[in-house]
Parts: C-alpha cells; structure tokens; sequence
C-alpha cells in the first residue's frame, strides 16, 4: 500500500540509505544519492550479480567502458533517432506529460472502476498508434476519452511531440553540432563495440557473454516513484553471443537463470512474474520482463531481450569495420566450420536501483512484539545476510571494566573479513533496534564473563534468540550466514 512505501522511503532516508540529491537546495528531481547504509547495499548487490554471472561462468567475463562513447555509436544503436517518448503538454498549467502514461493511466482506472472492454480497447487503439508512431492519433485518443489534466483540471493540449531521452554535452572546448556527446542511456552500448576485442584478447569461444555494471543516464520525463525512474541510475547488463539460429535456446536458458539468480535470494516466488513484451523495441525479436510486485503494483525490474544482430550489424555499417567472428567448430550438417558470421546476442539487464528498492522493500517488516504485559514493536530488515550493508555490531555490554577493550580487540580480528559497527551507547536493547533497523544479522555483546572464558552472547536478528560461543568462533559463525 502507499502508506507502507512512504514508511520505507523516510526509513530508507532516516537510516541512512537513500537521500534526495542537492538536499538542502530543495532537490533535484529524479536524482538520489546512496548513504553510508545504502552504499554497502548496493556494492553487496553488485558483487551477488558479479559473482553469479562473471565468476560462476567460464564463458562471461566483464568489463568498464566509458560513459561518453563516439556519437555516432547512438546514430548506430538507433537511439538519436528512435529512443523518445512521445509527449504532450497542457497549454494551463505549462505541464509537459507522456502522452503514453496518460493513456495507461486512463486505462488502468477503466479496470478499476470494471469497465474492462473499454480497458482492452484502448490499450489496443494506444498500442497501434504507438506502432504506427502515429502522434496526432494518440491525441485523438487523449481528446476522445477526457483525459484532463491532473494541476489545471482542463483538456486543453498542445500536439503530441517526440522528445529524446538522451542527455548531450560537448566534448572539448568548441560548441559545436560536431563535439556533441551523449551520456550514454544504456551500458550495452559499450559492450558491443568492444565485442571483438574482448573476444581476441580473452580468446573466447562462441557461445560467451560480457558483463558490466555502470552508469546510465535517461531524460525521464516524469518522475515516478522514488528511485524507480531515475534521470541517473546504474545497470548491470550482459551481452551472450551466441550462433545465429540457437538464439531461442538461449533466450529460454538466460530467462530462466535470471529468475533463479532472484528467488535465490529468499523472495517468495508469487513476488516475481514474467512479462511478454508485444510492442518489441526496435533491436528485438522477443523480449521478457521480471516483474516485482511493488506497494504499487507490479512493476519491471529486468529485461531479457533477444537483440539478433542488429547492434553488431548496425556497426558494422557505420564504422565500416568488421563486426564478424570466426567459428571454427564443424556444422555436422555440412561438415565444414560455421565460418564467419555476426553473432547473435541475448541480453539480460537489470536495475540495480530498482533491486536495491526491491530488496529494501521486500525485507522491511514492522513488527509487533506486544505481549499480555507490555506493548512493544520493531522495524527489522530481515536482508539477506549476504546483502545486509553491516554483518555484526558488536557492544562492550558497560563502558568499563575494559570491556571496550576487549569488544575492540575482538572486532580487530574480525573487521578485515567483515563490515562491521562498534556500539557502546545506550542500552543494550536500543543498540538491537538500531541494528535491526539497517537489518545487521549478529549483534555480539561482550560482558565480564568474556573476560573470564572467553565467551560472549550472540544474538540473531531474525529470532531475536541469543547463544553463547566462544569469542575465536565467530570467524566461522558470521563467515557461515554471509558467504554463499
Ligand atoms: N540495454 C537494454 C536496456 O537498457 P531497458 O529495459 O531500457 O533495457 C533495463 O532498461 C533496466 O534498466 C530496466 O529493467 C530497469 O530496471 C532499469 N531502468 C531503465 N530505466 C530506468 C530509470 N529511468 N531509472 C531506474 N532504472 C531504470
């Protein structure tokens, strides 16, 4: 629900995990910054895909490219011509909206309100338009179902116009038409046109995949829903070249591995569906979603796309260099090397924002802990161990008697292998609150007895139980729950 959302987006800020960016200016719309909490989220997400895709698998190695590539790769890509929205603005309130969104917007309040055949027949009269990239019929469609503004109330709308997504700057000193860069508006971009020399360098076979994990930036128009459309996010994309013709096999194979790679993290399975693409992009053949179910809704946190060779041909035609591999395994069919060709590409990309809102949303719980005698609650992020941004706080239970001592000398040893927070304020329980809050797995409070045995209590976040291990156990404990 809204209610549960806002909960999670003050908490995400209160806690140090997301704050709106240029704050104390008031904000920059669509753009966010990551705290101390939600940095070592993120990098613990980056580093489960990394593993999952780059190290797990022989054949996928992984690469950094630049953010500003030569323009003409966006000519190439179709993204200069091909990648906008079509939008519309009220002439009074000077609003500018996607005409698309204010479309589904209408149809998604026909479902509710149970008109289900002017539902579907407006989805098909909007997907035709949007095919046809019929501008004035999307209007139309706009003028004909009363689409109002939501600030002015009024149907009072200009033309429907395309408007690029991709931000541009200039490379050097000269404005000029000829230094224009773009920011690039996806990181797959890069992987291709590097295609060939990760392939000689690394002496990879057919079939091989790239991997990268970086920045993208997008003109959104709108923006919606905290940090699921951002105008600055990140992704973690992978290209899988494959022989043409074997491209169903493995777009089949990459959808469902990537399914895995998520319920592997503990989601219950009824969170996540598939989503068909019908309307295609302009480089596929066939495209999935993953979808989550949001607090509002399932929404897109991953696409799979088969892409053909349309980006290697594409570069092949505008840089005038050779975008072919040769594949020297014999075809049984014909008994000679598969020779030269493009390869085929299945793409997987992922938000990483998207799942760091996910992951935080799909972990948040506040509990009643209320009993006959006395009514108490908390707020736990049951994380993943592995995700969780710190893995154990560890509190001298007084700050005397060289207990500080001993708590620090424990954390010295620990503190290379593992992220961890040193406590000594406040009581003992408050210290557990604030743990749970950022979802830390161990809390581990040295007390006089440590000094005497060696011993200290551990307690998990989960259960809230506590035990007592010897202090030199911890190593193995901690290191049990957050490796894989
Ligand atoms: N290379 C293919 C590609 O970029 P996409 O569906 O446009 O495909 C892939 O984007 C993923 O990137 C999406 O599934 C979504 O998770 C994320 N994404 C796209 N636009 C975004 C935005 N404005 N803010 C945050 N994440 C975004």
């Amino acid at each position: 629900t809204d209610e549960q959302f806002k909960n999670v987006i003050s908490h995400a800020k209160e806690y140090g995990f997301v704050f709106p960016s240029s704050e104390i200016y008031d904000g920059l719309s669509a753009v966010y910054d990551y705290g101390q909490n939600g940095s070592e989220l993120k990098n613990n997400i980056k580093t489960y895909w990394w593993k999952a895709m780059v190290q797990m698998n022989e054949n996928i190695v992984g690469i950094d490219s630049a953010i500003f590539m030569h323009p003409t790769i966006w000519k190439a890509s179709g993204h200069v011509d091909g990648f906008s929205d079509p939008m519309i603005d009220n002439k009074d309130s000077k609003k500018r909206y996607r005409a698309d969104q204010l479309l589904e917007d209408r149809i998604a309040k026909y479902d509710e309100e149970g008109k289900t055949s002017e539902a579907e027949e407006l989805q098909i009269e909007m997907d035709n338009a949007l095919k046809a990239e019929d501008l004035p019929r999307l209007r139309e469609l706009i003028i004909e179902h009363d689409i109002k503004c939501p600030v002015s109330g009024t149907a009072n709308w200009t033309e429907v116009r395309q408007f690029n997504l991709m931000f541009s700057t200039q490379i050097g000193a000269v404005a000029d038409d000829a230094d224009v860069v773009y920011l690039r508006p996806e990181t797959a971009q890069g992987i291709f046109v590097n295609y060939l020399n990760v392939q000689k360098s690394g002496r990879m076979k057919i079939p091989f995949g790239i991997a990268q994990i970086g920045k993208a930036f997008r003109n959104e128009v709108i923006a919606r829903q905290f940090i699921i459309r951002m105008r600055e996010f990140e992704q973690m994309e992978m290209q899988f070249f494959v022989r043409p013709g074997t491209q169903k096999e493995w777009f089949d194979k990459w959808k469902e591995t990537r399914l895995k790679w998520h319920l592997a993290l503990g989601t219950a399975p009824e969170k996540y569906r598939y989503h068909e693409h019908t309307k295609l992009a302009h480089y596929a053949d066939a495209a999935y979603d993953i979808e989550y179910e949001f607090p509002f809704g399932f929404k897109e946190v991953e696409g799979i796309h088969s892409r053909t060779d349309f980006d290697l041909s594409q570069h092949e035609k505008f840089s005038r260099k050779k975008m072919q591999y040769f594949d020297p395994e014999v075809d049984p069919e014909t008994g000679k090397p598969f020779g030269n060709y493009i390869p085929y590409v299945i793409e997987t990309s992922i938000g990483l924002d998207r799942m760091f809102l996910l992951t935080l949303i799909n972990a948040y719980e506040e509990e009643d802990l209320s009993t006959d005698e006395k009514q108490d609650s908390r707020t736990v992020l049951r994380l993943h161990p592995v995700l969780a941004p710190v893995k154990a706080a560890i509190f001298p239970l007084t700050k005397k008697d060289g207990l500080p001592e001993k708590a620090r000398e424990i954390m010295d040893k620990l503190k290379l292998d593992f992220n961890l927070q040193y406590e000594e304020k406040d009581a003992i329980g408050k210290r557990y609150r604030r743990q749970d809050a950022i979802g830390t797995p161990f809390c581990i409070t040295v007390d006089h007895q440590t000094l005497e045995d060696n011993t200290v209590t551990i307690r998990h976040r989960d259960t809230m139980a506590q035990e007592r291990v010897n202090a030199d156990d911890l190593d193995r404990i901690i290191g049990n729950l957050v490796s894989w």
